[in-house]
């Protein structure tokens, strides 16, 4: 006998609620959090059993279900909505002395409708630069989300936002009417790979992390939004219904602990003078951070004051937003000159006069590609706007206004006809987006920079042999491509003037020790457009082997998370060119790792067996080479804080992990310490 069919849908919906809780859970854990407790297969396993679930009982379907995060249907247009409380903006303090004015006048107001002035807090927290939205809950269910829009009406993006893994979408014991506001924004690190990757394709890039994160959300198609890691930090509440609260600082402990993404390092000053120093540390730390704050927002912290206040205009006067100098200045574009790229594209690049921007002189910034340079349309000479934001490179955002109305401007600039390293005629390709030097073979250009990649630290890491040391070898003719490398002998070494036997023999075995490095490694070092370190782990840990990516299809590889179809479909062609096959055949032969090993045989070495994680900027390693070394020492390193987290290696600021390490008790150590550590 079956059971009957109301105990079997009973036993689904409750199987169903668990689940919910359970990927919520999970969800917070990951993307508030940063500290995920399962795997992604355990996740996903997960999802795919309430999917399952939902899709034998449709019944049991609602719309707070985490299966519901990236919807269905594109929209046809955007539908406008009114926010319960209007959003509204913040006046400015400059500097200092305009922030102490402020404090003053907020003060003397108070006292004269009967406060003590001098008994006022203020909480300071992070002007994240971003995209404004405010997220409404009725009964604690996300409802709506919408983009500020003019303060009064804002577009209706909930699509989108739900796509969003650190935006609840059921709050626990929620007053009935709630609208939490907040900064939709792209990780500095995101945006630096989505630039990286639309301009290895060919696309358009984004000027800065902002309009990524403003151009995700505005899009009816939400599987946009959902493939880009965008998150959010919520920083107060508009419309409540149902709960009252004292000072602002309780709002953001209560957002935070129903599940909301909330600064942790929300600092409450009862004096201007740590208010300001807060200010100026925060400052300090910008380009630190992974996100980008272009202030700070000052607010008063108890609310009934805060209201006492008032409004001017659409400005609160109980909270002020303290603005960074920009990151941006202005200069002359002496000429757009070219590079040529590892894989032969010409990539366009700014000659600048020389120009400070935010405590860095800047004399070269990048222009991704020629895409990019037609729609910014900077000519030689241009007074143009540089920037360094969201990325390590600075970027040309535009000509200024004055130089678009120049008479006497000159005309876009055009990539080479020639090579501008080895002089051979270039060519566009039909379908092409990039013109390219044809000389794949020879274009010294080219190989420099594909040899310079290979040996880097993150790639093969070969100990002894450095930029200059390939560059050497490749002028000498020692090696003609990067599988030459290991083709080199003692004795056509020992003919170079300063190789004695032993260096000789040295430089041998280390190019012998690189034969050892993961196939994930060996995949970066090739150097495929769009195949960055992050990129090359995914493709490795999905396929496996270097066969079974030789043999994938783009849809195969547009299913490893991460990759776009168009960056899928460039990997595919470059892998079957003969020229990529024959060289992968090569490196084959000689020995190098075409097989990602199972997660069981790290290598052994002083960090066998230890976990760490690496927040913040290290003064010498790139974080790939961090990483590198510590594999190569049997270390792991994961992405966040846990239980299981030996050592964090904290870089100059270092943020939440750091606090959440010390939390923890988990020891804390700087590059120095990490050297020590790879010492053994
Ligand atoms: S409070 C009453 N707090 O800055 C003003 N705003 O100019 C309500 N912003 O569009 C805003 N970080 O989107 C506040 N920690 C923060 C913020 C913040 C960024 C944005 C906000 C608003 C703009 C105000």
């Amino acid at each position: 006998m079956t059971s009957a069919p109301g105990a079997e849908q009973g036993a689904a919906a409750e199987r169903a609620a668990e689940l919910r809780s359970e990927i919520e859970r999970h969800n917070h854990l990951y993307y508030v959090l940063d500290e995920p407790a399962v795997s992604d297969a355990q996740y996903d396993a997960l999802l795919n059993e309430l999917r399952d679930l939902e899709g034998v009982h449709p019944e049991l379907l609602t719309p707070d279900s985490p299966t519901q995060r990236v919807g269905g249907h594109p929209l046809e247009k955007f539908i406008q909505v009114e926010h319960l409380q209007p959003m509204l903006s913040l006046a400015n303090a400059r500097d200092e002395g305009e922030l102490r004015a402020w404090a003053v006048r907020v003060a003397t107001l108070a006292e004269k409708s009967g406060l003590d002035g001098s008994a006022i807090d203020y909480v300071a927290e992070p002007k994240i630069d971003g995209l404004a939205i405010s997220l409404l809950y009725e009964d604690g269910a996300l409802v709506r989300g919408a983009t500020r829009g003019d303060g009064e009406i804002g577009e209706d993006v909930t699509h989108n936002l739900r796509t969003i893994g650190a935006i609840p979408l059921r709050v626990p014991d929620a007053p009935r009417t709630l609208e939490v506001r907040g900064e939709v924004y792209l990780p500095r690190s995101a945006f630096a790979r989505l630039n990286e990757v639309r301009a290895a394709a060919g696309e358009p890039t984004f000027a800065n992390p902002r309009n990524s994160a403003a151009g995700s959300i505005r899009q009816l198609d939400p599987h946009v939004a959902a493939a880009r890691p965008l998150s959010i930090w919520c920083y107060g509440v508009g419309a409540v219904d149902g709960l009252e609260l004292e000072t602002h600082r309780e709002w953001l402990d209560w957002l935070r602990a129903r599940g909301f993404k909330v600064s942790p390092e929300v600092e409450v000053y009862s004096e201007v003078e740590s208010l300001a120093a807060g200010c100026r540390a925060w400052e300090e730390r910008r380009e630190a951070l992974d996100y980008e704050i272009d202030g700070v927002v000052v607010k008063v912290n108890g609310l009934s004051i805060q209201r006492g206040l008032g409004v001017v205009g659409r400005e609160p006067r109980g909270a002020i937003a303290w603005k960074f100098a920009p990151m941006t200045a202005q200069t002359i574009l002496r000429r757009v000159a070219w590079n040529v790229g590892r894989t032969g594209h010409l990539v366009p690049f700014a000659d600048l006069e020389p120009v400070p921007v935010s405590g860095v002189i800047v004399k070269l910034a990048t222009l991704h590609n020629e895409e990019d340079l037609h729609r910014k349309d900077v000519r030689d000479g241009d007074e143009v706007v540089v920037m360094r934001a969201g990325d390590v490179i600075p970027q040309v955002v535009s000509p200024t206004p004055a130089a678009q109305r120049n008479p006497e401007r000159g005309e876009p600039p055009r990539p080479p006809e020639r090579c501008p390293s080895c002089d051979t005629p270039t060519v566009k390709p039909e379908e092409g987006v990039w013109t390219i030097c044809p000389n794949r073979a020879s274009c010294p250009g080219q190989l420099h920079q594909a040899v310079k990649h290979f040996v880097s630290r993150g790639a093969m890491d070969i100990e002894g042999l450095g930029e200059r040391q390939a560059e050497r070898f490749l002028a000498d003719g020692l090696i003609g491509d990067v599988a030459g490398i290991y083709e080199l002998d003692q004795e056509r070494l020992t003919r170079l003037e300063g190789f004695g036997e032993t260096s000789a023999g040295n430089l041998l075995a280390a190019i012998d020790v690189s034969k050892e490095r993961p196939f994930h490694r060996v995949l970066f070092a090739l150097g495929i457009p769009g195949i960055g370190a992050v990129g090359a782990r995914a493709l490795a840990h999905h396929l496996g082997s270097m066969d079974a990516l030789l043999g994938a299809t783009a849809e195969d590889v547009e299913e490893i998370e991460g990759m776009g179809p168009v960056l899928a479909r460039a990997i595919v062609e470059t892998l079957a060119e003969e020229r990529t096959r024959a060289l992968i055949e090569r490196l084959r032969a000689h020995g190098l790792q075409m097989e990602e090993r199972g997660a069981a045989a790290p290598p052994e070495g002083p960090l066998s067996g230890r976990t760490l994680v690496i927040t913040g900027t290290l003064p010498n390693l790139s974080r790939d080479e961090a990483t590198a070394r510590i594999e190569a020492a049997g270390g792991r390193v994961t992405g966040s804080v846990s239980g299981n987290t030996d050592y964090l290696v904290a870089g100059d600021d270092s943020g939440t992990k750091l606090a959440r390490a010390r939390e923890v008790g988990i020891e804390v150590i700087d590059e120095a310490g990490l050297e020590a550590l790879l010492e053994g």
